[in-house]
C-alpha cells in the first residue's frame, strides 16, 4: 500500500533558530493527521537539530534537499548521503528543478545521487517536471518520462520500491499558478504506467507520487483527492506552520 506523504521543502529559507521554532510549532500542534507521513526538508545545517526535535513524533521525519553524487573525499563544500544519514535524517530530495537549472544537474548525475542515497538507507524524493515551453509544445509526457528513464531505470525492483517521486511542473513552482487537479492526475497516471512497464504493475501501484507547485491550503484538498496523487512537496506554504499543517490535514 502506498503512503500519503506531505513533504515541506524549505529551500534556502530560515535561520537555524527560525527552523527550530517552525519545527516546534509543527511538532506541538497535536492535530496532524496520523495517517500522513510528514517530512521536513530543511537546509543541511538544520538537519541534526530538527531530527532531534521530531524524534518522538511517530509520523514526522526529516529530509535533506540534496546530497553529493560522490561517496567521500576532496569535494570542498559537498555533503555526502552518509553524512546526511548520520544527522538522523531519513529522506533526501534529489533532482529538484532548481538544482537542475541553477547547478546544472543532469539526469546521469541524478542517477548517481540516487545510488548514493539508497546505499545509505535514505528515502529519495526524486523530482521531475517540465518547463513551460515543453508544456506549450505538448511534449510534456515524453519529457518527464525521459527524466525518469535516464535517472531511475538502472535501479533494481527492490531499490525502486524505496523511492518516492515528486512531479513538479516548473511553471507552477513559486508562481501561484498551480496545475489543475486534472493536469496533475493525468501526468501522475502517465508516469505510473511508464514505471509499471519497467518495474511491474504492483511496484508502480505501491509508489507514492507527490505533486508540487503552488500547493496551498485552499487547493491541496482537491489535488490530493486525485487517485494517483499521494501527497505534496510544498515550498512556500511549508514555511508557515498553520499553512503546512492545514495541507497535511487535507486528505
Ligand atoms: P512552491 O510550493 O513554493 O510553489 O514550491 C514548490 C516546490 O518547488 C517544492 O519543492
Amino acid at each position: 500500500m502506498r503512503k500519503n506523504i506531505v513533504a515541506g521543502n524549505w529551500k534556502m529559507n530560515k535561520s537555524l533558530s527560525e527552523g527550530i521554532e517552525l519545527t516546534n510549532e509543527i511538532v506541538s500542534a497535536g492535530n496532524l493527521d496520523e495517517n500522513v507521513q510528514v517530512v521536513l526538508g530543511t537546509p543541511f545545517i538544520h538537519l541534526t537539530s530538527v531530527s532531534k526535535l521530531v524524534a518522538n513524533s511517530s509520523n514526522i521525519e526529516v529530509s535533506a534537499q540534496n546530497c553529493s553524487d560522490k561517496t567521500s573525499g576532496a569535494y570542498t563544500g559537498e555533503i555526502s548521503a552518509e553524512m546526511v544519514k548520520s544527522t538522523g535524517a531519513e529522506y533526501v530530495i534529489i533532482g529538484h528543478s532548481e538544482r537542475r537549472e541553477y547547478f546544472k544537474e543532469s539526469n546521469e548525475e541524478l542517477a548517481e545521487k540516487l545510488n548514493q542515497a539508497l546505499a545509505n538507507d535514505l528515502t529519495p524524493i526524486f523530482c521531475c517536471g517540465e518547463p513551460l515551453e515543453i508544456r506549450e509544445k505538448g511534449t510534456h509526457f515524453e519529457y518527464v518520462c525521459n527524466q525518469l528513464t535516464e535517472s531511475l531505470f538502472h535501479l533494481s525492483k527492490d531499490e525502486f520500491s524505496k523511492i518516492v517521486i515528486a512531479y513538479e511542473p516548473i511553471w507552477a513552482i513559486g508562481t501561484g499558478k498551480t496545475a489543475t487537479s486534472q493536469q496533475a492526475q493525468e501526468m501522475h497516471a502517465y508516469l505510473r504506467t511508464h514505471l509499471a512497464e519497467k518495474f511491474g504493475k504492483e511496484a508502480a501501484a505501491d509508489l507514492s507520487i507527490l505533486y508540487g507547485g503552488s500547493c496551498k491550503p485552499d487547493n491541496a484538498q482537491e489535488i490530493f483527492a486525485c487517485p494517483d496523487v499521494d501527497g505534496g512537496l510544498i515550498g512556500g506554504a511549508s514555511l508557515k506552520s498553520a499553512d503546512f499543517i492545514a495541507i497535511v490535514n487535507s486528505f
